[in-house]
């Protein structure tokens, strides 16, 4: 029997507009080399993944493959959408046979290792759709349109959701068969079909890199940890 076929989908087609660097997100240096590099590598340095597919800007593929030419032919690049999810569904067309597929922020490019391995191993263990979280150290308020505080969720049944998000590939091309608006995530998607979601613990390295605060934390964390 031949083995599973575990793709990785990484959207990396966004402006970066609250980075506001004056590149596309994914082309920002952290440590010299841009940040889809350092998502990329990672995802490889896992040693479970068969393929990668990148959703670049339209007008920046060249960039991208530049960016992940030392990868080979193990990556290819495709051309994103106006939203997150277009752009996932633009990468996702392309690999009708992917067994196990990952979703995965080019703007959470040091993602350790380790939990790019549990989620493949989760996806491969039978479960159907599992995304790592952190619990919620904040209090959070619900607003209304004024700002006024409406309700305190109880913070312990809430969680921050990372990627890479891992599913089975049949669940993942149904999800986005779905009608929707923009979702920021695609166990989103899975949810409205009424398909349990599954979590597993995420990282704080897993972090999404969104504002230029975030890529001061970034650089620190990249020199702290090496490419691993
Ligand atoms: N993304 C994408 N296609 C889009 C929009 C976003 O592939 N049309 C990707 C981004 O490149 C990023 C991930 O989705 O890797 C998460 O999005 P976000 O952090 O919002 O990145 P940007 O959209 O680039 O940032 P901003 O919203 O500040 O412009
Ligand atoms: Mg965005």
């Amino acid at each position: 029997m031949t083995p599973p076929r575990v793709v990785a989908l990484v959207p990396a087609a966004g402006q970066g507009v609250r980075l506001a660097a004056g590149m596309p997100k994914a082309f920002v240096p952290l440590l010299g080399r841009p940040l889809l590099w350092h998502c990329v590598q990672r995802l490889l340095a896992s040693g479970c993944i068969d393929a990668v597919v990148v959703a670049a800007g339209e007008h920046h593929r060249d960039r991208a493959r530049a960016a992940v030419a030392e990868a080979g032919d193990q990556v290819r690049i495709v051309t994103g959408g106006a939203h997150r999810c277009d752009s996932v569904r633009a990468a996702l067309h392309t690999v009708p046979d992917a067994d196990v597929v990952l979703v995965h922020d080019a703007a959470r490019c040091l993602a350790p290792v380790s939990v790019i391995q549990a989620v493949v191993r989760a996806v491969l263990a039978g479960q159907r759709a599992v995304v790592p979280v952190l619990t919620v150290v904040d209090t959070i308020k619900q607003v209304d349109a004024d700002g006024c505080v409406v309700a305190t969720p109880d913070r312990a049944a809430l969680r921050v959701v990372q990627t890479p998000q891992g599913f089975t590939g049949d669940l993942l091309r149904r999800a986005h068969q779905l009608p929707s608006g923009p979702v920021t995530d695609d166990a989103g998607l899975v949810e409205a079909l009424g398909v349990t979601v599954t979590t597993l613990p995420g990282h704080p390295h897993a972090f999404k890199i969104t504002t230029p605060f975030d890529l001061i934390v970034a650089e620190a964390v990249a020199k702290a940890v090496g490419s691993g």
